[in-house]
């Protein structure tokens, strides 16, 4: 069985932004023909604005009803949701506040507590809506820093290690700041992952998490797993240093 992660290369911005749509409208469909909500986690940084964009422009006309969806965040700065840096922020203005989504269909991660009551009580929130054993999320959106992070797991930090708890707070020294961040068992429990990457500067980090020597501390972006249902949506930038 190939177990290996598929690689979705393109060099038109377009096809990379229709190709990752096509995968989110894919994944709603599939999941409601067997519940009634299609549980998503997205990713902050720069990279999705555009995908999230999209979704609020093209979403309900491409049969997106998004009663049937549910958001999540894979992680979170902890800021308030109204700060520059909030993922939350990012979202709202680029996506939720242009389509009908039920209030109740938003899981921000309540970033105004203090960021290890914040992580608690997301973790808590995770595990009353999914099973202990059981996938969690539809779709798990990602992004891949420059150093090999994902989500906010960085490297050198206990969240690299972390196996037990499903939201973890972590302060990155070189940021001066906290984060918070779902937990790579976590991640690796969604039906399916997209990581959403672009540009050179991703090119090495790539090269390492995808064919490098397994070195999760340095690269944790390699601590996710690696099967035929996780994508990586790449431009040719990102891509020039990947082999095979
Ligand atoms: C965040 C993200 C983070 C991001 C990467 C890539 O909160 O910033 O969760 O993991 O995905 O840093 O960011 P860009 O897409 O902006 O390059």
């Amino acid at each position: 069985m190939n177990n290996q992660p598929k690689l979705h290369i393109f060099k038109d911005d377009t096809l990379w932004q229709e190709a990752v749509i096509r995968l989110i409208l894919d994944v709603i469909s599939d999941s409601l023909s067997e519940k009634e909500y299609c549980t998503i986690s997205l990713s902050g940084g720069s990279t999705p604005r555009q995908i999230y964009e999209r979704l609020a422009k093209e979403g309900s006309k491409r049969g997106i009803n998004w009663e049937t969806v549910q958001f999540y965040w894979g992680d979170e700065r902890a800021v308030p949701h109204d700060h520059d840096d909030s993922n939350y922020k990012m979202v709202k203005e680029a996506l939720l506040d242009h389509i009908d989504i039920p209030e109740e269909n938003v899981f921000p991660i309540p970033t105004p507590d203090q960021p290890e009551s914040a992580a608690r009580v997301y973790g808590l929130d995770l595990q009353t809506t999914f099973t202990s054993e059981g996938n969690t999320f539809d779709l798990c959106l990602l992004g891949l820093g420059n150093d090999g992070h994902t989500a906010s797991i960085f490297p050198h930090t206990d969240l690299v290690h972390e196996q037990k708890a499903w939201v973890k707070e972590v302060f990155l020294k070189n940021k001066d700041t906290y984060r918070i961040s779902v937990t790579a068992p976590v991640i690796n429990r969604s039906r399916n992952i997209a990581f959403l990457v672009k540009g050179a500067n991703k090119a090495d980090a790539l090269e390492e998490v995808l064919n490098g020597d397994e070195n999760p501390d340095e690269y944790p972006a390699q601590l996710i797993r690696r099967s035929p249902n996780v994508h990586w949506f790449l431009d040719r930038e990102a891509a020039e240093k990947i082999s095979g």
